[in-house]
């Protein structure tokens, strides 16, 4: 079976100090949960955050890494630099790289590669627009988004990615997709792994649900059968609401 994986993206928050004391009560409050963690802070906290989860069951990650190794590319972090800081995992694709910052699916796709070949585990993030859900595309933007950036992507490296479903109008929203409607874009995003790599592949391929998850609709959530795990954003920033949401019940 596959293993629930539940990640913090904690996206443009927090000071060195303000990290290490989230990264040390996480550790502590976590280190008996059942399941698979990820906290993944911005580039400057990476460092502190490192030193404090070294050893506990906490995976370190980033949330974007550049397409390209090394070289002239002002503004970039790139894999080299962060596995130089114990970083495993890289968040791909967010949608506010997408839509913010104008990240095109040939892009993300170049970073999937890059970081798969560095050994990263890649979480890659896809999601429809709210117009993109009423026009009734979102399976075929889900489709689209996860075809695109897996293209040229061994199967045999297909193990160490993940996808996180965000839809892009319940990000920051506090409106979250019920968890029939999430389940059957994620069963649909299963169908296209299958299609790509094969059945036994679509079955292990965890894909987390994003999109103001929180703890009183964490367990609703991961009760879907096709629901593997969460990409957390704002609940992700205090124990008080991460804690119970990594150890749903
Ligand atoms: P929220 O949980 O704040 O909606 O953010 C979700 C997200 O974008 C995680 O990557």
């Amino acid at each position: 079976m596959r293993d629930y994986y539940i990640a913090g993206n904690w996206k443009m928050h927090k000071t060195r100090a303000e990290a290490a004391e989230l990264a040390r009560s996480l550790a502590g409050q976590l280190k008996d949960g059942k399941h698979r963690y990820l906290v993944a802070p911005s580039f400057t906290l990476i460092e502190t955050v490192a030193a404090v989860v070294k050893g506990t069951n906490i995976r370190l990650g980033a949330q974007n890494a550049a397409s390209e190794e090394q070289g002239a590319h002002t503004g970039e972090v790139s894999v080299l630099q962060l596995k130089d800081l114990g970083v495993e995992t890289v968040i791909l694709g967010h949608s506010e790289r997408r839509h913010t910052y104008k990240e095109d699916d040939a892009l993300i796709n170049r970073k999937v590669r890059l970081a798969l070949r560095h050994g990263f585990e890649v979480i890659l993030c896809v999601g429809e627009l709210l117009e993109e859900r009423e026009a009734g595309r979102a399976e075929a933007v889900c489709e689209a988004q996860t075809v695109k950036g897996l293209e040229g992507v061994a199967a045999a490296d297909l193990g160490r990615v993940v996808i996180a479903y965000e839809p892009v109008w319940a990000i920051g929203t506090g409106k979250t997709a019920t968890p029939e409607d999430a389940d059957a874009i994620h069963a649909y995003i299963r169908g296209v792994i299958g299609k790509l790599y094969g059945p036994d592949a679509a079955g292990r391929i965890i894909i987390q649900y994003g999109g103001s998850v929180k703890p009183e609709n964490a367990a609703q959530l991961m009760a879907k059968e096709n629901i593997d795990g969460a990409l957390v954003g704002g609940a992700a920033l205090k124990t008080e609401t991460f804690v119970p949401i990594a150890k749903f019940s």
